[in-house]
């Protein structure tokens, strides 16, 4: 397989390390193009393929071609990229609010896969979701799955709208988890805990209760009922926490990140 990644910041060095690691692309195959001078140093030093500029023909050679700017820096790569891209590769943009259909016309270009990761690729755990412009074949799809497949799972949208909640939930997801495991830890400071001891308690706990919520086969419900004894400590804990409609604002802070998805989207 022959691929480009087109910015080579966090999830372009990503990309490219999850293919190499798992043998889908030999560094001579895999073309990477970095405006940032300082990154195309790093990149040429790490040797992990070969830096190329946006005009470079070699890039129309390419099974799959990454779009792994900032959305506002599209633009400035539209009229090189339209020179190179034929049209038998496929387009894969991770590009966050950025229409299969905006880049189909700016791109001349049919085959085209719009994908939002979250950043648990970086180690292999992440969730991708994605969505495929019409008319794209089947093999086309799944030669793109196994790429997604190096950096964790990945899901079909057939509705492409449907980005803007996956952004709000697995995109922006690690972060209101390392807000949530922030506040424990300041919590258990605040009852007197060390930080380090509070940190460990937190995160394995998390970890430990995420590993129930996959093999316990109980609900959420019954998951929480099993900790939460009447007259308890955990009660007294949801207590408060329903008193200041918690839940609702976790969910209007969500309804929101989707909202602004939208808007960043019509935008772009
Ligand atoms: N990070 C996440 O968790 C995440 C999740 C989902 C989707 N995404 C999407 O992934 C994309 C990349 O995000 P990132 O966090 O990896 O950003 P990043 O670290 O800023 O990487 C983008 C890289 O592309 C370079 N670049 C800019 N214009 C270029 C051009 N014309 N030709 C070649 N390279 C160019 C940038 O150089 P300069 O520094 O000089 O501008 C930078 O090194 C974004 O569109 C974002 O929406 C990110």
């Amino acid at each position: 397989m022959k691929i480009t990644i087109i910015g080579c910041g966090n999830m372009g060095l990503v990309y490219a390390r999850a293919f190499l690691k798992y043998d889908i692309v030999k560094s001579s195959d895999l073309l990477l193009v970095e405006k940032n001078e300082v990154r195309k140093e790093e990149l040429n030093k790490l040797k992990i393929g070969r830096v190329v500029v946006p005009r470079d023909p070699l890039i129309g050679e390419s099974d799959v071609v990454i779009l792994a700017v900032k959305p506002q820096d599209f633009k400035e790569l539209v009229p090189e990229l339209r020179q190179v891209l034929q049209p038998k590769s496929i387009l894969l943009s991770i590009m966050a609010g950025v229409k299969i259909s905006k880049l189909k016309e700016q791109l001349n270009h049919l085959n085209i896969i719009r994908a939002m990761p979250n950043s648990p690729v970086e180690i292999g755990m992440g969730i991708t979701a994605y969505s495929a412009s019409e008319g794209i074949e089947l093999e086309q799809m799944r030669k793109v799955e196994n790429l997604l497949a190096t950096t964790g799972r990945y899901v079909y949208m057939e509705r492409e709208d449907m980005l803007n909640a996956v952004t709000a939930l697995s995109g922006s997801g690690p972060a209101y988890f390392f807000y949530f495991v922030k506040n424990l830890i300041e919590a258990g400071k605040q009852m007197g805990l060390e930080e380090a001891v509070a940190a460990m308690l937190v995160k394995q706990t998390m970890l430990g209760a995420f590993h129930l919520i996959n093999n316990a086969n109980k609900s959420l419900d019954n998951l929480i009922s099993t900790v939460a004894s009447k007259g308890g400590t955990t009660e007294a804990a949801l207590r408060t926490f329903g008193e200041h409609d918690v839940d609702k604002y976790i969910i209007a802070g969500l309804l929101t990140a989707e909202k602004r998805a939208k808007e960043l989207s019509q935008d772009s």
